[in-house]
């Protein structure tokens, strides 16, 4: 059997041997350009060589570079379970920057595949043009020369990028290879980014985007690792190889590729939220749950090992925390969908992604008002991002940095009262500035130094114990029904939004009501220190405390 590693290396070898430059594999989570979640193709590392080819020889000592790329890709999460698509995949890739043309690209490619691998090529694609972009005539002539037989014209699919808001793009040639089943798969896309686009791929679509022709002809190619060690070892499916474990059913392989991504992602620095990167994470991990026949962390210590050698793959506790957390709500929210409850409330409440839901309702025939969810999400947001105004008791109207880490100790302190004068002090009053945080609490007597004492060193444990804090939606009446701290007299809208600051076992260590922000981790908020404890009216104390 041809391995991942076999493949790999002889890849890097046969672009070194031909002038290239081999570099590792830029982070799943890019750097520089905010406008992209993931990396998802080789080339991203890359962006700004097209536009400044003469850079790469000064950074690489070479107009050409070698790689295997990690990447995650979600646009096609809904095809996961096929033969051959995977949200995460490695992608082989060589790129040059003045160094070579469309004839090199090509023959390169032609080669590795029919010689080097000794493979078939089924049929290539070549660009038929459009607006400025003229028909790839040129590429036709080439495989043509090269003796492919079969040579087909293609449309906006054979037109590669750009990636994020804009950048490089430009006519693609693919080369497509049958799997078991005679099935085409597409392995290799070679790209010739000729121009630059001044938007998305979207705006570039809807015509309301520019191509400028770039000065010099970059090249950027792809090749799916996984893939081509499907059609070389003559399997039906990316599963079969050594990257997998031979899942069959669609069930198996969503959770195999989705904690395999999960996994990769979490390495390299993220942690699920509610945002962005953070958030497609999340989506994983909880899809991931759904499928599960074995704890995630199983799975998760299958492909660390698998991966041995190859990448450095760090500690993923995180996926271990999200799958307990989703876990005690999936059942709940499983039934409540049953029973037929608002997807915005299963959203909202039980943290299930608006996909799951719709994946869920789908096999049940179900057909979800997918308007009715995002108007109700839109204007809770708008609720949310109120609340984060400080527009209802609890929020913080001053989003500085200190101010939002002396709210979050503000939690702290309140639970760290309750441990050490009783469950019963309840908030009466708040007041955060940037020097200093203010409580008012109902309770009827003079603070010990003792007391003090003890409360700040539960305060301090809890900051050096590195603590996330996580806020949760959800509608008022569950809220009160867990027990979250609210305030005395405040009113609070239908739905709310709950802070809680949890240890690593997942106990509460706090939970209120609160509209925000708070820092994401209680490491962010140094030493606390109560600088006075006086009375403020009959029965009511009051403490101000700072943080150094
Ligand atoms: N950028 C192209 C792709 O992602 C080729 O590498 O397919």
């Amino acid at each position: 059997m041809l391995t991942s590693n076999d493949v790999r290396q002889k890849f890097i070898a046969f672009f070194e041997s031909r002038g290239h430059k081999h570099l590792p594999s830029s982070s799943l989570v890019p750097e520089g350009d905010i406008s992209v979640l993931f990396t998802t193709a080789g080339m991203q590392q890359f962006k700004p060589y097209y536009t400044a080819p003469e850079n790469a020889l000064r950074d690489f000592g070479s107009k050409n570079v070698v790689t295997v790329q990690k990447c995650v890709r979600t646009g096609d999460i809904d095809e996961v379970g096929d033969a051959t698509h995977l949200t995460f995949f490695e992608m082989l890739g060589n790129f040059s920057f003045g160094g070579y043309g469309r004839t090199e690209a090509i023959t390169y490619a032609h080669d590795f595949i029919t010689k080097e691998l000794g493979l078939d090529i089924s049929y290539v694609t070549f660009y038929k043009g459009e607006g400025v972009v003229p028909r790839d005539d040129e590429s036709r002539q080439i495989w043509e020369d090269l003796g492919v037989a079969d040579i087909r014209e293609d449309g906006k699919d054979v037109f590669w990028g750009p990636t994020g808001d804009n950048g490089p793009c430009g006519p693609t040639t693919e080369i497509y290879c049958k799997n078991a089943d005679g099935q085409d798969v597409e392995i290799w896309n070679i790209v010739f980014n000729e121009y630059f686009c001044d938007g998305s791929r979207e705006k570039l679509d809807a015509g309301v985007a520019n191509l400028k022709k770039l000065d010099v002809l970059g090249i950027d190619t792809g090749m799916g690792l996984e893939r081509l060690l499907t059609v070389a070892n003559g399997f039906q499916s990316v599963y079969e190889t050594n990257l997998f474990n031979n899942e069959k059913t669609k069930e198996e392989r969503i959770f195999a590729d989705h904690v395999k991504a999960s996994v990769f992602i979490i390495s390299d620095g993220m942690t699920p939220s509610n945002t962005g990167a953070g958030y497609v994470l999340r989506r994983l991990i909880r899809r991931a749950v759904r499928f599960a026949k074995q704890p995630l962390m199983e799975e998760a210590d299958r492909f660390k090992k698998m991966y041995e050698g190859t990448y450095l793959l760090n500690d993923h506790a995180e996926i271990e925390k999200e799958e307990h957390k989703f876990r005690l709500t999936l059942e709940h929210g499983l039934k409540e969908f049953e029973k037929g409850v608002d997807p915005f409330i299963l959203a909202t409440t039980y943290g299930f992604p608006i996909e799951l839901t719709l994946e869920l309702a789908k096999e049940k025939g179900i057909t979800i008002d997918l308007e009715d969810f995002n108007k109700k999400m839109a204007e809770h947001q708008k609720l949310s991002q109120t609340a984060s105004a400080g527009m209802f008791k609890g929020g913080l109207a001053n989003h500085e940095p200190k101010t939002i880490q002396l709210h979050t100790a503000h939690h702290l302190l309140l639970a760290a009262l309750q441990e050490v004068l009783g469950r019963d002090v309840k908030q009466k009053g708040s007041n955060i500035t940037e020097e200093r945080l203010r409580i008012d609490f109902a309770f009827d007597r003079k603070m010990t130094d003792e007391e003090k004492k003890r409360v700040e060193d539960i305060v301090n444990q809890n900051i050096q114990a590195g603590l996330n804090v996580v806020r949760r939606e959800m509608p008022r009446e569950e809220a009160e029904k867990i027990g979250a701290e609210m305030e005395f007299g405040a009113k609070y809208p239908d739905m709310v939004s709950v802070y809680f600051i949890e240890d690593k076992e997942g106990n509460q260590i706090s939970k209120e009501f609160c509209g925000g922000p708070h820092v994401s981790n209680t490491s962010e908020l140094g030493h606390f220190k109560i600088q006075k404890e006086e009375a403020s009216s009959q029965g009511v104390r009051r403490i101000k405390a700072i943080l150094e």
